[in-house]
């Protein structure tokens, strides 16, 4: 019999997924996508088998409502294959609206689409957010809950609502909320620590009382959204699923506001490695999870710490002598996961420099990547032209190479060459030449610095000519050795116009866009990811001047 995934969960106890890396973590700062990259990650998200894709705030302009549309149109209409290897539907596809009808009707118009939509509505419960932010009164807050959870669920079958800062809200006041949501209509009704306040007993035993005191929470599933602000999401999550709840609401690297969300992957692996203690199940098919967590950290920019949990790089290192002698008598005397079940392939040598095309096609299926022939092509180029320099290309450097090759932004400039001179008194001197993919032309400048990276960008800036700020800037090797691929990534800072609806002035505000480069040359993967981020920044600028033409 199929898993139910619902309220009736009949044959197993599954606790569902919903991921909101696309809406809640897109709001960690820098970490803009474009519509691409959105779809990207939705593919990849229903491959890892989620249950539910929050695919973004369609509100919040033409741009992302398009995105959620796309989404809901292709992730949400095709069938894929479950944990167990057989045919499912679709994850349901999510939209978030403020609870007013503008918001319900653009994530309805957003997520309709879909083979199994949902409108998720949120309105604030706390003291602080209804006085200040609201401007409520609590009789107010309740009869806008009714009235627009009913107008939701006119719409769409299935409803989600979130009392926001329920953390901090009257116990008392929020059963009198729920339970007037779900007589309106309400599906799941999700349980949000906003900022990241609560203990995990606290948490646990908020779930426990809504479930007993709550009329009708019998009927609805009760979900967990936790953020990170204390470093407790996910302890506060588990204490949720341990008291009842049946939904998790996660983002993949726990990316999100401020601190973040929960991540999925400990989730997932929390209830996988320790089922015996949580007897819950979950739809997740964990050896995708290194794979998504790559793809997520590549296209927001945001690096992965080496000592996160599951999918650092550190996770399943080992470097102490008693820990490496440790794991070579025993592998379990240090290790509670295989590397192998979150799809971290330890395999070293994978193809050399006389390896053909179509050996290079069979691993990279054998790794989840099934490219056309054009893509394969470009990949193959990089290969080759990596595999001349470098005397061991590893599963890693091919998983950098596809990401760096395939997921680019939208391309207005594109590098031709980078030249570089540098060393003991010399001036670190730097001759670029860029094509501008748009216009078809190209342009070489020279520029100086206080070093070559330095010199690089600054004559990349004498061409593309648009102030920034570089904030942030970090090189990493993809694997051991001198001959180690590196991988750049940083951050730039720049005016941005902010309109009316952002700040009650409007003017300039800031923004962050981020760009990650691969090459065996430092220079080059630098160039590369400075290039990456101004491309993401006229590509805004594009979609912006776009939105304000709809
Ligand atoms: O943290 C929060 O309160 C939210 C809600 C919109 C669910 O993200
Ligand atoms: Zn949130």
């Amino acid at each position: 019999m199929e898993p139910a995934v619902g309220t009736n969960q009949t044959e197993r106890d599954v606790v569902l997924f919903f991921d909101t890396t696309l809406r809640d973590g897109e709001q960690s700062p820098g970490a803009t996508l474009n519509t691409q990259e959105k779809l990207e990650i939705a593919r990849q998200l229903a491959r890892l088998g989620v249950d539910i894709i929050e695919a973004g705030f369609p509100a919040a302009s033409p741009g992302d409502l398009d995105a959620v549309r796309q989404i809901a149109q292709t992730v949400g209409a095709d069938a894929r294959v479950d944990k167990f290897g057989r045919s499912a539907p679709p994850p349901v596809i999510a939209g978030l609206a403020r609870a007013n009808k503008h918001d319900i009707d653009a994530a309805w118009e957003a997520v309709r689409h879909a083979q199994r939509p949902r409108i998720h509505t949120f309105l604030a419960t706390s003291p602080i957010h209804m006085e200040f932010k609201l401007k409520m009164t609590p009789e107010q807050v309740v009869a806008k809950v009714q009235e627009m959870v009913s107008y939701a669920r006119s719409l769409c079958p299935d409803v989600e609502f979130s009392p926001e800062d329920a953390g901090r809200s009257d116990p008392r006041f929020l059963y009198q909320v729920l339970a007037v949501a779900i007589a309106a209509g309400a599906t799941t009704i999700n349980i949000p620590d906003t900022v990241g306040y609560t203990t995990p007993a606290e948490y646990g035993k908020l779930i426990y009382d809504i479930r007993q005191h709550t009329p009708g929470a019998s009927q609805v599933v009760i979900s967990c959204h936790c953020h990170n602000d204390l470093g407790l999401a996910t302890a506060n999550t588990l204490a949720g699923i341990e008291s009842g709840a049946r939904q998790v609401e996660v983002t993949i690297n726990g990316i999100g506001e401020r601190a973040g969300n929960t991540s999925l992957e400990e989730i997932a692996m929390a209830l996988y490695t320790r089922h015996q203690i949580y007897e819950v199940d979950s739809n997740i098919v964990t050896q995708e999870i290194h794979r998504s967590s790559d793809m997520v950290s590549r296209y927001t920019g945001m690096v992965v710490q080496p000592n996160k949990a599951i999918v650092g790089a550190n996770a399943f290192a080992h470097e102490a002598g008693i820990h490496q002698d440790g794991m070579l008598k025993h592998k379990r005397t240090y290790e509670i996961m295989d590397a192998d079940t979150i799809g971290l392939s330890r395999s070293r040598l994978v193809l050399g420099k006389h390896s053909g095309r179509h050996a290079f096609r069979m691993k990279l299926e054998e790794m989840g990547y099934h490219l056309n022939d054009e893509d394969l092509s470009e990949v193959f180029f990089r290969f080759k032209d990596l595999s001349d320099k470098k005397k061991v290309v590893t599963d890693n450097d091919i998983q950098a190479l596809v990401a760096d090759e395939l997921y680019q932004p939208p391309e207005t400039w594109v590098i031709e060459n980078v030249q570089v001179q540098c060393g003991t008194g010399l001036i670190p001197t730097a001759v670029v030449r860029l094509r501008n993919a748009l216009g078809g032309f190209v342009r070489t400048e020279a520029g100086f610095g206080t070093g070559p990276v330095d010199a690089i960008y600054k004559g990349i800036n004498q061409i593309v000519d648009v102030p920034n700020k570089l904030v942030e800037f970090s090189i990493q090797a993809i694997d051991e050795g001198l001959d180690a691929v590196a991988d750049v990534t940083l951050r730039i800072e720049a005016p941005e116009p902010v309109g009316a609806g952002e700040s009650a002035q409007g003017g300039m505000g800031r923004r962050i866009f981020s760009g990650r480069g691969v090459d065996t040359d430092i220079v080059v993967a630098s160039a590369r990811a400075y290039v990456q981020s101004l491309n993401k920044l006229l590509a805004a600028r594009e979609e912006r001047s776009s939105d304000v033409a709809v």
